[in-house]
């Protein structure tokens, strides 16, 4: 059943050589069977020459509202608070202008939002109702949280919580838990980690970890730590070059992984990005098998070089792949088509993983990289032939480096937004200007030309609208030309929280098929099981897929819940 097989469907190939004038379908060439590079491209569209504010983190909700913001300490933005409100921020200036805004995907609008205290180089995730839980940043905010809860008029608005956290939390990351907490972990000088909600009362915990991997002189490399919930309970937690699986429940390391091989640093200022790769349930029952993947950094000392010299050096061309699952894990190495560092990796309904965004040369920092990376590449993990794993994509026109985002929409497309070298809005600044466009990057499975292959999701028959574990359930979908053989998955996503390379917190569960009906010509009724048990998917709103022959669906929302 599964969509392993990501070669152009014979009804496109069909379509495509008859529909052209030149070609004649006998002189079909079977080289072109396979999805070749020129096929995957994508296209890309600008949503917005400004949306007055750089988009340096990034939150879909389950209303499919986007909560985009910035820094606040660093002078006006190009937005205006509403009704001539201003605030005076701690030096006592006076700000009149939004560093933050709700980005309406169905509308392509956008409305300003208020923050009172700075949430430069924060953290966040969503809780299991859907409300924005963002924590930390800098100076005044750095041990604030914030929430945002969604709601569908133009009323709703953020909530400061000063004094909410115990620790400071500046270049953090936060991973959702199964009991529906966040853990946050570390940030600059903070080598602990603490719950959101906190215990009672609160309290921090010491990790050694943190302060091991912390590189001197500045230059650190363990700030925004990766951390992936893995199927068994324990965090997967990566910093710099080391990683551990961590039981946070008794604060105890259940086991070093090796080395990443190579010279390259992964975190912050070396900033790599990491995933858990999709998790399939297979109809065997236990727990998925659980691989993660690092791709991206700079070398040892890149950010010194950058920093004082202006020097700068190559980044990182190599990812490695680990089964944590693995009784002994051994990572696993690949080459990428270039090197790559501040670039996000983004889970698409598929199954691959998108590289976006990010540069080729230096580190992240105020004006610390250079050589853009423009185009997008395309992973297919499951891709038996090593040398055709990655794909490079049609490149975008515009640099997106320091303090850039990017995270996946309910309808496939990946929103694209940020880069912000300087320390204040810069405009004039070459070659890389502050900016504050929005952009969407259409990948190859959104061509018109597939549509016929593209499922359309019609009802989610679950008990109370909401999935639960182990829970049998079913979902209708229409669909013109109906190709089985090419598989069918039902995939979960849980949209993930976009700062600095990292996207907290995202997570793929692919569920398990038992049951595929017609119900009449066009229309299907595929019966799935929920995802086993909140380790494998902690409870929350995901985005729903029906991909049928490697071609997505648009997602509807499903809350997962005990
Ligand atoms: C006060 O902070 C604002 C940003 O919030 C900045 O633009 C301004 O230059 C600062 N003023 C002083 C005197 O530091
Ligand atoms: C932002 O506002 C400034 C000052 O009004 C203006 O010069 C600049 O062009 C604007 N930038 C963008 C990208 O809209
Ligand atoms: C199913 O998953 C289990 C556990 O992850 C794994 O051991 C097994 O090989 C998988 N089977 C198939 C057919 O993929
Ligand atoms: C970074 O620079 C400092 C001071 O210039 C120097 O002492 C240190 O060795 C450098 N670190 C690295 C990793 O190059
Ligand atoms: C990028 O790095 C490569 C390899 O170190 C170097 O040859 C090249 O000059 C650098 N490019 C820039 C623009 O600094
Ligand atoms: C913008 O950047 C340029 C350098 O590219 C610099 O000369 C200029 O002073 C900067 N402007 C501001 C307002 O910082």
């Amino acid at each position: 059943m599964a969509s392993k097989n990501p070669s152009l469907p014979s009804y496109l190939l069909f379509m495509m050589t008859c529909w052209s004038l030149f070609a004649v379908c006998s002189s079909l060439d079977v080289n072109f069977l396979t999805l070749s590079p020129p096929w995957m491209g994508g296209q890309w569209f600008l949503l917005h020459s400004s949306i007055g504010v750089s988009a340096m983190h990034m939150q879909l909700l389950k209303n499919n509202k986007v909560v985009i913001f910035d820094r606040m300490d660093m002078g006006p933005s190009n937005l205006s608070l509403p009704r001539n409100y201003c605030i005076q921020r701690p030096n006592k200036t006076l700000d009149c202008t939004a560093h933050s805004l709700l980005y309406d995907v169905a509308s392509n609008t956008f409305r300003p939002l208020l923050f009172k205290t700075d949430t430069w180089c924060s953290s966040g995730s969503v809780d299991s109702d859907g409300t924005l839980i963002q924590t930390g940043g800098f100076n005044d905010g750095e041990r604030v949280f914030r929430k945002f809860t969604p709601c569908d008029d133009n009323a709703c608005e953020w909530e400061e919580f000063p004094g909410g956290l115990k620790d400071r939390r500046w270049y953090a990351s936060n991973q959702v838990l199964p009991d529906g907490r966040a853990l946050i972990l570390g940030g600059r000088q903070a080598y602990t980690y603490e719950f959101f909600p906190n215990d009672r009362p609160p309290t921090s915990y010491y990790m050694r970890f943190l302060r091991k991997t912390t590189d001197r002189y500045g230059d650190e490399n363990n700030l925004y730590p990766f951390q992936h919930l893995l199927p068994d309970g324990n965090l997967f937690i990566f910093a710099n070059r080391r990683s551990i699986l961590f039981d946070y429940k008794r604060n105890r390391i259940v086991k070093e992984l090796p080395l990443i091989p190579g010279a390259f640093k992964r975190n912050y200022p070396s900033t790599g990005s990491s995933v858990l790769l999709p998790l399939r349930l297979n109809g065997t029952h236990g727990l998925p098998e659980a691989e993660v993947m690092v791709c991206g950094g700079a070398p040892c000392g890149a950010f010194n070089m950058s920093d004082k010299n202006r020097v700068f050096v190559s980044a990182a061309n190599t990812c490695g792949r680990l089964r944590v699952t693995d009784p002994q894990p051994r990572w696993v190495m690949e080459e990428m088509p270039m090197p790559r560092v501040m670039s996000d990796m983004l889970l698409l309904p598929t199954g691959d993983v998108l590289l976006i965004n990010g540069a080729m040369n230096g580190t992240a920092g105020w004006e610390d990289a250079t050589n853009p990376v423009y185009s997008p590449v395309i992973y297919r993990p499951n891709e038996p032939d090593p040398e055709r794993r990655f794909v490079v994509l049609k490149p975008s026109r515009i640099p997106r480096m320091y303090h850039s985002t990017a995270v996946l929409l309910p309808d496939g497309r990946i929103l694209v937004g940020g880069s912000n070298p300087h320390t204040r809005y810069n405009f004039t600044a070459k070659p890389f200007p502050t900016d504050l466009s929005l952009e969407a990057y259409h990948p190859y499975y959104l061509y018109p030309l597939v549509s016929p292959l593209r499922p359309s999701i019609l009802s989610v028959e679950s008990l109370g609208s909401t999935v639960s574990y182990g829970q049998v359930f079913s979902v209708t979908f229409a669909l013109r030309v109906f190709r089985p053989e090419r598989g069918i998955d039902v995939s979960l996503i849980a949209p993930p929280f976009n700062t600095h390379s990292s996207s907290m917190s995202q997570r793929m569960v692919v569920v398990e098929v038992v049951g595929l009906e017609q119900l009449s010509f066009f229309t299907f009724k595929i019966t799935v099981i929920g995802p086993p048990t909140d380790t494998v998917a902690p409870p929350g709103y995901y985005m729903l897929f029906v991909v049928h022959a490697a071609i997505p669906s648009h997602a509807v929302w499903v809350k997962v819940q005990h």
